[in-house]
This record gives C-alpha cells, sequence and structure tokens, in this order.
C-alpha cells in the first residue's frame, strides 16, 4: 500500500515536471538547442548542416576530458586574433577576449563549425562531416556554412547580425575590468541589484547574456526596455 502510494507520488511529479521541459525559459528548443535546429533543417529539405548528437548540452558541454575546464567546455578552439573595441574616450583598454567570451566567440566569430566538439558517441554510423559554422568566408554554395541560406531577406530567417566575426571594434566593448564611479553604478561583490554580474571584475558577453535561457530575446539576462541593460551600470 504504502508502495503504491510513493508510487503514485513519484508518477505525479514526473506528470507535473515533464510539460516543464517544453515551456519557455529553457534552452530546450530554442536557439541554442542544436538538437532543435538539427530537426527544423531536416523536416524542411531532409538534409541538416549540423550533426544530430541527439544530447542538449553536448554542443558546449561534457562531464569528462572538458576542452576548457571550466565551465566544463566541449568545443573545439582555434587560435584567433580579434581587433578589440577601441575608442578615445574609453577609460579602459579591451584586449583580446577572456576565456568566458571567447566560449560565444567559439561559434558566434564563425571560425569553428557549431558541432565541432571534443567527446561525443564517434561510433555512430550516420554522422557525417557536414561541420556547417556561421561563416567559413569561403565557397557559399557548399551550403554548410550557416549564411549561405539565412542572410538578407530569405524566406528563412535572416540571422547575419549573429555572426561577430573576429572584428569586434564594432561591437560593446567587453574583457576590461568594470571601472570605478562616477560613470559607473558599483556592484556589491560583482554583483547588481538586478541580478547581472560581472565575470572576474570584467564585462563579458554572458552579464548581458543568459546563454540557457532564451525568454528576454536576444538570450538577454535583463531587459532592455527603457535602456534598462544598459542602465545596469551606465549612469546617464
Ligand atoms: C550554446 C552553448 C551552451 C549550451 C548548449 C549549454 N550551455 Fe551551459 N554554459 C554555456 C556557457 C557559455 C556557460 C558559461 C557562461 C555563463 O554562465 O553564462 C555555461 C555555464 C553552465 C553552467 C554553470 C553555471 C551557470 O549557469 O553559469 C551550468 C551548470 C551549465 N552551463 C549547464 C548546462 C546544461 C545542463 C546544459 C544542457 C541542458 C547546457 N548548460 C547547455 C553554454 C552552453
Ligand atoms: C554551439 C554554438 C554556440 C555557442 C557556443 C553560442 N551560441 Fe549563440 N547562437 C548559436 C546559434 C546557432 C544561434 C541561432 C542562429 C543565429 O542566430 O545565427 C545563436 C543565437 C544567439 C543569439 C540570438 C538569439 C535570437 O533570439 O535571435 C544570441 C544573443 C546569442 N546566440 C548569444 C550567445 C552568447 C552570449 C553566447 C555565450 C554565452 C553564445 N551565444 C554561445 C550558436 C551558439
Ligand atoms: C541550405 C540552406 C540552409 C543552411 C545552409 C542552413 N539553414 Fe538553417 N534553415 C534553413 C531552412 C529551410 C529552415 C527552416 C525554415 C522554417 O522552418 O521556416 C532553417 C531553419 C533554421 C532555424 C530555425 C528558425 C526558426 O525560426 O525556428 C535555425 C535556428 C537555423 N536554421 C540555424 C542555422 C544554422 C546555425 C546554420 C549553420 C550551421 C544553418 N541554419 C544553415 C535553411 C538553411
Ligand atoms: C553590454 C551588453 C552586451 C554585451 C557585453 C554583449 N551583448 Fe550581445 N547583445 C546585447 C543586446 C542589448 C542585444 C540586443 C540588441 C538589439 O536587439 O537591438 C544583443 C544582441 C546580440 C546578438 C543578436 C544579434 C541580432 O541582432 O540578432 C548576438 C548573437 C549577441 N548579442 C552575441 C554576443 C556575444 C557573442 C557577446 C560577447 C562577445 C555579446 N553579445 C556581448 C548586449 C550585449
Ligand atoms: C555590465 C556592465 C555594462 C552594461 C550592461 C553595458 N555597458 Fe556599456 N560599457 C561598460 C563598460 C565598463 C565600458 C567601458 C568604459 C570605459 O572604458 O570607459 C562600456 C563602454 C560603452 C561604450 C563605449 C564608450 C566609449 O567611451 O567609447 C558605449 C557606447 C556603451 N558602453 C554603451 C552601452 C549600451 C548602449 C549598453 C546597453 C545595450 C551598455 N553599454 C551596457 C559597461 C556596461
Amino acid at each position: 500500500m504504502k508502495l503504491c502510494f510513493w508510487l503514485g507520488a513519484v508518477l505525479l511529479l514526473v506528470f507535473l515536471a515533464v510539460p516543464r521541459l517544453a515551456k519557455a525559459g529553457t534552452i530546450v528548443g530554442s536557439y541554442h538547442d542544436m538538437t532543435y535546429v538539427t530537426e527544423r533543417h531536416l523536416d524542411y529539405y531532409g538534409d541538416s548542416p549540423i550533426n544530430n548528437y541527439n544530447e542538449v548540452c553536448i554542443y558546449c558541454h561534457t562531464p569528462h576530458n572538458a576542452s576548457v575546464a571550466v565551465p566544463l567546455w566541449n568545443r573545439q578552439s582555434e587560435a584567433v586574433s580579434y581587433t578589440p573595441y577601441s575608442s578615445p574616450t574609453l577609460t579602459t583598454n579591451p584586449g583580446q577576449p577572456s576565456p568566458y567570451s571567447l566560449l560565444c566567440l567559439s561559434c558566434h566569430d564563425g571560425t569553428i563549425a557549431i558541432d565541432s566538439v571534443a567527446n561525443y558517441n564517434s561510433s555512430r554510423a550516420d554522422l557525417v562531416d557536414y561541420h556547417g559554422s556561421m561563416y567559413t568566408g569561403s565557397d557559399y554554395s557548399s551550403h554548410t556554412d550557416c549564411y549561405s541560406c539565412h542572410r538578407g531577406n530569405t524566406l528563412w530567417g535572416n540571422f547575419r547580425n549573429s555572426f561577430l566575426s573576429t572584428d569586434l571594434s564594432n561591437d560593446h566593448p567587453i574583457s576590461m575590468p568594470y571601472p570605478a564611479s562616477p560613470g559607473y553604478h558599483s556592484p556589491i561583490a560583482d554583483k547588481f541589484d538586478n541580478g547581472i554580474r560581472l565575470i572576474d571584475g570584467k564585462v563579458e558577453c554572458s552579464p548581458c547574456h543568459n546563454v540557457h535561457d532564451p525568454d528576454i530575446k536576444p538570450f538577454l539576462r535583463a531587459s532592455n526596455a527603457g535602456s534598462e541593460l544598459c542602465l545596469t551600470c551606465h549612469i546617464k
């Protein structure tokens, strides 16, 4: 009898938990879910520029043998030299991106294929050498490059702006230490009131973006309505 009760309770919990998986606020089914991205292509034209490893996290994380220890990173890396933002009015001096921003750039600078991971089940026979990257700079007709299709006013969505390239001079500066006021709100232990936090005292991609949560588009950590996000740091 007791066993039945607990079994029932567990089933109820599972029932309550499962629909949540499909809800917003999760990476599952978002643009950062490469299994979803693969399926959209397979549904549409029976082919995909990205291997489907059937695991959402594997495109970025691995439980063992990580390529970068924190946060258990599973992506291949490449020695890339970036052009940082610079201006005469900056008080900081952004140099090459720090490891935390390189995590994002490993896809968004277009130099590495989206499915180029360190660990995966390589015994599967259906995995093909597609290796589509955001932009390879080479042949559009190869149809693995995302922007061979997703650029301009195509029916399939224009993701051109997501490709930051290695030229970061026209992007908000990153990887510089956060300056003291005046001009800037002061975080306490790297944290601001609205949950935005610096990484080791620096501005990186992740203070502004939450890679796992598509709720506030585009993957923002706080709403930017009324420039709220910007005013977390900047004093106007
Ligand atoms: C598109 C790449 C990507 C995918 C896919 C991804 N993550 Fe992450 N994850 C990151 C990055 C980048 C960080 C570090 C930066 C940050 O925290 O924003 C991170 C950090 C983490 C952390 C450290 C704590 C935290 O939230 O910062 C955990 C735990 C984590 N991820 C779990 C997961 C799990 C579980 C999955 C699969 C359901 C997953 N991630 C899928 C990119 C990804
Ligand atoms: C495994 C590759 C990969 C990694 C790593 C990755 N992204 Fe993405 N990201 C994508 C893809 C694919 C898309 C969807 C297609 C596009 O927009 O080009 C995307 C889209 C986005 C978008 C646009 C979302 C929208 O709604 O239009 C943002 C913002 C973004 N990523 C930020 C980040 C940040 C910040 C990080 C690191 C914390 C990161 N990404 C890491 C592959 C990645
Ligand atoms: C040969 C053309 C082609 C290439 C190359 C291509 N895509 Fe697509 N993509 C499509 C088509 C067609 C769809 C389906 C559109 C639809 O369902 O409305 C699609 C759908 C998507 C979606 C889902 C859009 C949505 O609104 O849900 C994402 C994200 C995406 N592609 C990302 C990528 C990424 C990342 C790459 C490169 C690794 C890539 N695509 C390469 C044609 C392409
Ligand atoms: C200071 C805050 C901030 C930083 C730092 C930042 N972003 Fe963003 N990013 C934004 C905001 C805000 C948007 C939305 C802009 C809009 O919708 O007009 C955005 C948009 C994007 C988009 C979607 C582009 C589009 O228009 O579809 C991508 C991809 C992206 N960011 C990636 C990154 C990556 C990768 C990094 C680190 C190299 C980064 N961001 C650093 C604030 C930031
Ligand atoms: C996490 C904190 C943070 C957020 C959020 C943030 N910024 Fe910044 N921003 C900085 C820092 C730090 C600098 C570098 C300041 C310096 O070196 O003087 C900077 C630099 C800039 C610069 C260049 C200034 C110059 O002198 O060349 C501009 C423009 C800017 N931010 C605009 C924005 C906008 C617009 C947003 C919102 C989309 C935003 N920032 C969000 C922290 C932030």
